[in-house]
């Protein structure tokens, strides 16, 4: 089968083609475009909602365009169109929804409705060079702007949300704690990058439900940290911010790891698949890979390339095939609330 995928649920407007076959464990890319509003938004320190659904309204039928150029593929060469429906963004949602829609009446093709949740995951199931096969369980860790859950993929079609944050995401946390250190949006790659250089001992900030026994997270409070340290500083000179930098990302990453870890053993999983924009930190990947080497545990970890943690078409594609679930073109809408069933 090929599928393509449309996702458009923030600021990127995205499409690609995938090639599925039953006996592959991986789905194969054939083409993946992307178009991004982020430097509009570096300036205003994040995404206004009207800018991002205007600019994507731009670029949806060039990117879809041009998947099918790289691909080397007409529009009636496809089986299926996948389509992020939420959660997200209203106005950016429909521009994707909408295309979708007209596409698969025009072409009388299924279209799958998929959630941008389940997208994430599903980019480990990308073909990117991995040799081995992903065994379930599987415990999923979607960690990106908007989102921080972990989930148990026990089959394809079968996921049981376990936890999420009760408050910010982290990669929400990452970014308004960039913000407090003047750091351009999206904060996190700084963050990363200051942290190299900076001493995470040197500030030691709260690790929020590190120890509670559900699988729940909470950030919020840590900004608050952060805040009240930069107030009590009188100047926040370079290696300071560097040290808050690492301090802040050691924090984060603590949290993840552990909350991860114990969900890890309790489920008894065999593999762990990490995704979302902050799934791309290597400090979260090697702490990650370090403590399941050193607990002697049996699973496997799975990271996309960076390419594929934060948002793309390709994921949504993948997520359409394994949760292959098509829907009359006219039953199809924006959910922004979108969750877990
Ligand atoms: O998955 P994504 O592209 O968009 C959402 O669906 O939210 O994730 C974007 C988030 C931003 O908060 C950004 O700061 C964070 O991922 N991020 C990182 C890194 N790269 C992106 N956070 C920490 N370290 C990184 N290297
Ligand atoms: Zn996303």
């Amino acid at each position: 089968m090929y599928i393509l995928g449309i996702e458009t649920s923030c600021d990127e407007t995205a499409a690609a083609i995938i090639k599925t076959s039953p006996k592959d464990p991986y789905v194969q890319l054939v083409s993946n475009v992307l178009a991004t509003s982020l430097v509009l938004h570096a300036k205003t320190g994040g995404i206004i909602p009207e800018i991002a659904a205007r600019e994507q309204l731009k670029y949806i039928i060039p990117v879809i365009d041009e998947s099918f150029q790289k691909a080397s593929m007409e529009p009636k060469d496809i089986d299926a169109i996948a389509v992020t429906v939420g959660p997200g963004l209203i106005g950016s949602l429909l521009v994707g929804v909408e295309s979708a829609k007209t596409l698969a009446f025009v072409l009388k093709k299924p279209i799958i409705p998929v959630n941008h949740l389940y997208g994430h995951m599903y980019a480990n199931f990308i073909q990117d060079g991995k040799k081995e096969a992903i065994a379930f369980p599987s415990l999923s860790l979607i960690v990106s702007g908007g989102h921080t859950d972990l989930a148990i993929i026990k089959d394809h079609g079968n996921i049981q949300w376990i936890g999420g944050t009760r408050d910010d995401a982290a990669g929400e946390a990452f970014d308004k704690i960039g913000r407090l250190l003047d750091m351009p949006y999206p904060a996190g790659p700084h963050i990363e990058k200051s942290a190299k250089r900076g001493e995470p001992k040197r500030f030691i900030f709260p690790r929020p439900m590190i120890g509670t026994d559900d699988f729940d997270f909470s950030f919020s409070g840590l900004k608050t940290a952060v805040l009240r340290e930069t107030q009590k500083l009188k100047t926040i000179d370079k290696q300071t911010k560097y040290d808050l930098a690492a301090a802040t990302q050691e924090a984060i990453v603590d949290v993840l790891v552990s909350k991860t870890l114990k969900a890890a053993k309790k489920f008894s999983v065999s593999s762990i698949l990490l995704s979302g924009g902050v799934a791309a930190n290597q400090t979260l990947q090697k702490k990650l890979r370090l403590r399941l080497t050193v607990q002697k545990h049996k699973a496997s970890l799975f990271v996309p390339p960076n390419y594929f943690c934060t948002d793309n078409g390709a994921m949504i594609a993948a997520a359409g095939y394994y949760n292959y679930e098509p829907v009359r073109f006219d039953k199809v809408t924006a959910n922004p609330q979108l969750y877990f069933d």
